[in-house]
């Protein structure tokens, strides 16, 4: 279920499988139509989802996005019977809910920033001034990756948190926030499969949120990822495991919301060492484009056991040492205005550089007319090689090849570890 990058790239591995029919996305876009049937039905589409699995008897049901986990399509389609890839949404509040997500932590003793919850400006300011304004403010509901604004001084955590509280420019999402210590460091995305039992980490990633080149401008949903992570190591991935992924698990798990499908922890390596800064009830898009292409075990063998609960005797997951790449073509005016950039007719993908996959995200087909813009993230395009360069000057060749008005990539995704 879903219409992004990630979706894509989930269709385009489920396909491979020995153990597939058919696949269908819902609602899919221009990419996923090309090996899967697309359907007409909304990823948050609760009962039309269910009659849908019901009619066609599906073996294996994965949610692609967050919209989909809080909706509770995961809840309905488990109630009816169903192998659900995807938390219920009880499950899924370590995601919807920042304020969640942090008592959690906190309950679990996972290495995360202190925080405090407001739902009050003056108090919210008080405490942020208290740090000379470093601080992260969070919408604490569902913002579509843009909920965060990071500060670094007074009159712009004065400014985040009056545009949350005050102007309700996050809506509903912004009227409790989370205000927390602003840290430092290399990030990291570490994808976990669980069962609610047992953990197995994913392939690690790096993304890069902001929008443009050098880390700067807004940030967005991701524009870009590589795996695996320069400096990130076996022992490194276990530490998570054991700290951050483990605990999380086992925590939700005790009070009654387990946890079926991938737990993504965005993270952060601080001179302090590693920091939980959020957690994810799904794939991360881009980083399952460039994840899910180095995983050379069956995706959806592993899925149905972390559904059926069966995760324990699930073999071990076999990985490419190939590097992999993925650079977002975007649109114009992304993360904003994305309405003024739709409908505008994509070229160049029949002309694609050797190794090139392209991930659809915002595209459809137009009658008469052909593939056209319908997002603000257009495309993925993702390249693996033998080393991170190589992967990177095919990804990057890829995207220069990807026309649209107003497209527009970064060209130093993964740069930093040739
Ligand atoms: P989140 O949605 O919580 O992952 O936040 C989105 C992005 O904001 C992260 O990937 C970081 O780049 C940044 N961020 C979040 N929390 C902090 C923090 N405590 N300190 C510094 N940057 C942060
Ligand atoms: N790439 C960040 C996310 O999927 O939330």
């Amino acid at each position: 279920m879903g219409s992004g990058a990630r979706e894509h790239a989930l269709v385009w591995k489920c396909v491979q499988s020995e153990l597939v029919e058919r696949v269908y996305c819902a609602p899919g876009n221009g990419g996923t139509g090309g090996m899967a049937r697309n359907i007409p039905i909304g990823a948050a589409d609760v009962v039309r989802i269910v009659d849908f699995a019901k009619r066609e008897r599906l073996g294996l049901i994965v949610l692609g996005p967050e919209a989909a986990v809080d909706a509770g399509v995961g809840d309905a389609l488990r109630h009816a019977g169903f192998n659900v890839f995807g938390p219920d949404r009880g499950a899924g509040r370590i995601e919807s809910s920042k304020s969640f997500a942090k008592a959690l932590m906190k309950r679990a003793g996972i290495p995360t920033a202190d925080f405090e919850v407001f739902t009050q400006p003056a108090p919210a300011k008080a405490w942020a001034r208290e740090r000379g304004g470093r601080v992260a403010v969070k919408a604490d509901g569902l913002a579509r990756g843009k909920g965060v604004i990071v500060c670094a001084d007074i009159e712009q955590s004065d400014g985040a948190i009056e545009a949350m509280l005050v102007q309700e420019r996050f809506g509903r999402s912004g009227k409790k926030i989370v205000v927390e210590e602003r840290l430092e460091g290399p990030e990291l995305s570490l994808l976990a499969v669980t069962d609610g039992a047992d953990v197995i980490p994913l392939a690690p990633a790096r993304d890069y949120k902001r929008a443009h080149e050098g880390n700067k401008g807004a940030n967005t949903g991701g524009m870009g990822a590589y795996s695996p992570p320069k400096g990130v190591d076996d022992a490194l991935v276990k530490e998570v495991v054991d700290c951050v992924m483990r605990p999380a698990v086992q925590e939700l798990a005790g009070s009654g919301d387990e946890f079926r499908g991938v737990l993504y922890a965005g993270l952060m390596l601080t001179e302090q060492g590693v920091r939980a800064l959020e957690f994810n009830a799904r794939f991360g898009d881009p980083e399952a484009q460039v994840v899910l292409p180095r995983l050379e075990s069956d995706f959806v063998a592993m899925a149905l056991a972390a559904a059926k609960g069966g995760l324990a005797a699930h073999p071990d997951l076999r990985w490419s040492p190939r590097a992999c790449v993925g650079v977002v073509v975007a649109s114009g005016h992304y993360p904003d205005d994305v309405a003024m950039t739709l409908g505008h007719r994509i070229g160049g993908l029949t002309e694609m550089p050797p190794g090139a996959l392209i991930f659809h995200a915002g595209t459809r087909y137009e009658p008469g007319i052909g593939l056209v813009t319908d997002g603000g993230r257009v495309v993925t395009s993702v390249a693996l090689g033998e080393t991170v360069a190589q992967a990177r000057d095919v990804a990057l060749a890829g995207a220069r090849q990807v026309r649209f008005e107003g497209a527009f990539f970064r060209s130093d995704i993964a740069q930093e570890a040739e």
